[in-house]
This record gives C-alpha cells, sequence and structure tokens, in this order.
C-alpha cells in the first residue's frame, strides 16, 4: 500500500513525490500522534537519516509536518522537518494503517491527559492501538510498537497489546514486539534533549524488539537502560512527580525565606552545590523512616517558624505524617504475626551508630510493647554501659511514646544475630549491613523476615521474605 493511492481511510493528498533514499540498515518509523512529541521525533530521527511517515488526525498538523513546517513553537524543530522533507525522509498523512504498513516500528505518541476520575484518559491510547493492529492484520513482518506516552504502570501490557491483538489477530513476540520507551524532553529545548537526552530508558517485551530500538538510539545514546515494561512505565511518572516535588519545595523555601528577608537563591545556590547529600542519589533509595537527632526535630522546627509567620508550606509539613505512614506499614506488615515472638535486627536509628534518639524502629517496637506481643533485639552497636544508660534516659525523658521500650530495651537484648533467629519467628530487619545480610541467609527457614532496609540487590524468592517497599 501506498500513502499516495487514494483509499477509503487515504483523506490526505499525495505526499513528497520525490523517490524515497531508503537506508536498509535503517528501519523505517511510523510515528502516531504528531504533538510536541511525535514533531520533535519525526524532526530528529529524519535528521539521523530515518524515513518517517508521520499520522494524526489532525489535518492541520498533518500538512505542516509534510510540509516541512513546525506546528508548534520549538527551538529548530521548523528547520529539521524542512530538512527531513526536503530530503524525502519525511512523509505524514491521516492513515495509520498505511503508515503502518510501511514501515518497521511505530512509535505511538498521542495525548495520554487526565480523566474525569483523575486518572489516565486512555481513548487516544485505545483508538490508536485498534489502528495499528488493523494494519497488523495485513502485515506479514514482524513489526515493533514503541509506545512513547506518559502512562500509568500495566498500560503498554494489559491496554495496548490486548488492543493490538484483538484488532490484529497476531500475537505478541511471535507476530509483533513492543516497548516502552518514555520521552524525558523539556519543551523549548525538546530537540537539544533528543540529541542529548537525560537518559533512554526501554522495557522490552522480547530480545529482538529491544535490540530494533536500540539501533534506532544508536547514534544518540550508546547506553540505553533496557528495564522491565512495567518499570520503565514508573520510571516516566516518578520522573515527573520528583520534578514537581523539586519545584514545589523550592517555592516552599523561597516562600517561607522571603518572611525571614532571607534571599531564597542566596540558600538554594549553596543548597545545590552539594551534590554529596542534596543533589545525589542519597537518600532517595526506599528504605525505612527517617528518624535520629536532626531530620524529625529540624522538619518540626521549618513547620513552626512557616506556621508561626502564616506561610503555606504544605509539601514540607507533609514529611512527618508521611514517616509516620511509613511507620504504620510496618505495623501492618506485622499484622499477620500478632501473638509470635518478633526479633528485631537494629534498633538505632540507623546502622553504624547508637543513636537511639527518635528511631524509628522505636516506634514499631513500642506499638507492638503496648499490645503485648513478646519481643527480642539484637543491635552491635548497643553495650548498655554507662554512657548508653545516659541516653537512654534522656529518650525516655525526651519522648514520652518512647519510656516503655526504653525500659524495656536492655532486658529484650539477646548476645547475637543467630540467638535472635534461633529464638524468633519473625525478625524485622531494621539495617542493611553485611552481618545482617548473613544472618538471614543463614538463618532456620522457618524464620519469617520483615525487611525495613532491603538487604538485597535481588529480591530472594523466598515466600518467609518480606520488604517494606519492593
Ligand atoms: N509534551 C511534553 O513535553 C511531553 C514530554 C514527555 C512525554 N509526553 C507524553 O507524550 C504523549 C504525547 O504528548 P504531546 O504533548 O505530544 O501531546 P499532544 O496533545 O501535543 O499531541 C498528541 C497528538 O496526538 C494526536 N492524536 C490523538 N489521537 C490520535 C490518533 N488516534 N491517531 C493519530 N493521532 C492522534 C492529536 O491530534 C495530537 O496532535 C503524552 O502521553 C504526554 O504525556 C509529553
Amino acid at each position: 500500500m501506498s500513502l499516495t493511492a487514494q483509499t477509503d481511510l487515504d483523506v490526505i493528498e499525495a505526499g513528497s513525490s520525490q523517490p524515497l533514499p531508503f537506508d536498509l540498515a535503517k528501519p523505517s518509523i511510523s510515528v502516531i500522534g504528531l504533538g510536541y512529541v511525535g514533531a520533535v521525533s519525526m524532526a530528529c530521527l529524519a535528521h539521523l537519516g530515518f524515513r518517517m511517515v508521520g499520522v494524526d488526525i489532525s489535518r492541520d498538523r498533518v500538512r505542516a509536518i509534510r510540509a516541512g513546517r513546525a506546528p508548534n513553537v520549538e527551538e529548530r524543530l521548523g528547520e529539521l522537518l524542512a530538512e527531513g522533507a526536503a530530503a524525502g525522509r519525511i512523509e505524514a498523512t491521516q492513515n495509520a494503517i498505511a503508515a503502518v504498513l510501511q514501515t518497521d516500528v511505530t512509535f505511538l505518541s498521542v495525548g495520554t491527559p487526565t480523566a474525569k476520575d483523575g486518572g489516565c484518559d486512555f481513548s487516544y491510547v485505545r483508538l490508536a492501538s485498534r489502528s495499528i493492529g488493523q494494519a497488523l492484520a495485513l502485515k506479514t513482518a514482524y513489526h515493533v510498537v514503541v509506545l512513547r506516552c506518559s502512562v500509568p504502570p500495566g498500560t503498554t501490557l494489559d491496554i495496548v497489546v490486548p488492543e493490538i491483538e484483538l484488532a490484529s489477530g497476531k500475537k505478541l513476540g511471535r507476530d509483533f514486539g513492543i516497548c516502552f520507551n518514555p520521552e524525558f524532553l523539556r519543551e523549548g529545548m525538546a530537540v537539544a534533549d533528543f540529541f542529548a537526552p537525560p537518559k533512554t530508558v526501554v522495557g522490552a517485551s522480547d530480545a529482538r524488539a529491544a535490540e530494533l530500538v536500540s539501533q534506532i538510539y544508536n547514534a544518540i545514546d550508546k547506553n540505553v537502560v533496557f528495564t522491565s515494561i512495567n518499570v520503565a512505565e514508573m520510571v516516566k511518572y516518578v520522573d515527573n512527580v520528583w520534578h514537581a516535588a523539586k519545584v514545589a519545595f523550592g517555592n516552599e523555601v523561597g516562600r517561607l525565606c522571603k518572611s525571614l528577608s532571607i534571599d531564597s537563591h542566596d540558600v538554594m545556590d549553596i543548597f545545590i552545590k552539594d551534590t554529596k547529600l542534596n543533589l545525589s542519589p542519597y537518600y532517595l533509595k526506599p528504605a525505612f523512616a527517617f528518624g535520629g537527632s536532626c531530620l524529625p526535630k529540624e522538619v518540626r522546627a521549618v513547620s513552626h517558624i512557616a506556621g508561626a509567620r502564616g506561610v503555606e508550606i504544605p509539601l514540607i509539613d507533609s514529611l512527618i505524617p508521611s514517616n509516620k505512614a511509613h511507620i504504620r506499614e510496618a505495623l501492618r506488615l506485622l499484622d499477620r504475626h500478632k501473638g509470635k515472638r518478633i526479633g528485631f535486627l537494629g534498633v538505632t536509628f540507623k546502622p553504624e551508630t547508637d543513636d537511639l534518639r527518635e528511631s524509628p524502629t522505636l516506634d514499631v517496637m513500642s506499638a507492638l510493647l503496648a499490645n503485648g506481643e513478646s519481643l527480642a533485639v539484637f543491635d552491635p552497636n548497643l553495650d548498655f554501659g554507662p554512657l548508653q544508660q545516659a541516653q537512654i534516659a534522656y529518650v525516655r525523658h525526651a519522648v514520652p511514646a518512647h519510656a516503655a521500650i526504653m525500659d524495656a530495651l536492655k532486658g529484650l537484648t539477646v548476645r547475637s544475630a543467630d540467638e535472635l533467629m534461633r529464638n524468633c519467628e519473625v525478625v524485622v530487619v531494621s539495617h542493611a549491613t553485611d552481618h545482617f545480610r548473613k544472618a538471614v541467609t543463614d538463618r532456620p527457614k522457618n524464620v519469617e523476615i520483615i525487611d525495613l532496609a532491603r538487604l538485597f540487590k535481588s529480591l530472594p524468592q523466598d515466600s518467609a521474605y518480606r520488604g517494606i517497599a519492593w
């Protein structure tokens, strides 16, 4: 089928009359949805020498793209589209079926707006997937579909694939492959971001599909991150939520600083210089709640300063409630172990310290103790010497909710991790140390583990192991 053929579906006039310079080493690519994302993909991939066929339901967008004009304001977009159109590498049509049939790969970049219920409106994704399926029904060669839309995890495999399979009668893996390849461009610098992406992530249904997509990105990113489709979908959402959290955080700091006659930019200029703790992976891996002598205290202090000045800082104010929700989740994991002897590996607020102040593990232990559960604990950093006793007395006084567990702590403490494992039916691990990792690996098999600290990179395939956030 040719894009220039007049079929029932071919509602747009003929494309470029120039012969297409096919580069057989490169797959040809159709792009369904020529909005901000799709138009940039068309322009940049054409610049890299790919033969591109764009599809949109908007006649005006199709006309703009095939004429080599930018359909929206974007630096260099018009220039690259004009270059691609002049070279005969860019075509555009309203006929998705024809476009898919003429290409090896289809990028799907239709809109995914917010639905009435606040979730994702899948209607454009469904319709476009059905068109792809209708085309695949007519195609014998293997085809790869690449979803570029930002969608909730599960969309690619639970919505896109079933729509394609139903409309085509074809099977994923055998007749077509699917990838989720999130788009990370920023409007206004989308072309520059395309050629120098912060990362390239591909979740693929199979190796053949992954290989084809990595070939497409070879010229701009040789370090494609391959992962599962669900992880790739989630990465995109997490990225944007993080960016929103950064903006909201910066703005809350700004309003608070202004109320104190402090220049927020002076503060944040210094803040961002710290790439060890502030702008770094540190503190970002899911594990247990924060605690210790500084974080909870200072979050409370900042909320207090803002409250006294009538400055709204809902993000910062939400940190303590968020931390409490995480502590409640640890208790929820222990719900089904009522009446068993529960051991704790690690009780100080983090590993490699003897500091018990505001340790979130003490919150968990206090709640269990109040419910009459039988507890035991081992922490190599507790010696119950005079200095430790002084701190216990301090914690007892400073945090009344921890008084009972402070009184009981010494009596609950056993001499080793092995002894704890031998004497408990359930063990909660609060610190990810080599010592505790070994104790969990070597434990009697009947001991159930609740991991609050992420002991292992690869999750144990073990029904007696549960993690708090993985
Ligand atoms: N805009 C961004 O900066 C950005 C960045 C990263 C990811 N994303 C995601 O990429 C996706 C596309 O975003 P966008 O901003 O380009 O959207 P957009 O609304 O600008 O463009 C979507 C295009 O799809 C077309 N379309 C809808 N249904 C179609 C169909 N069945 N067949 C053909 N065309 C169809 C629309 O006419 C429109 O031109 C969204 O999921 C978005 O969340 C956007």
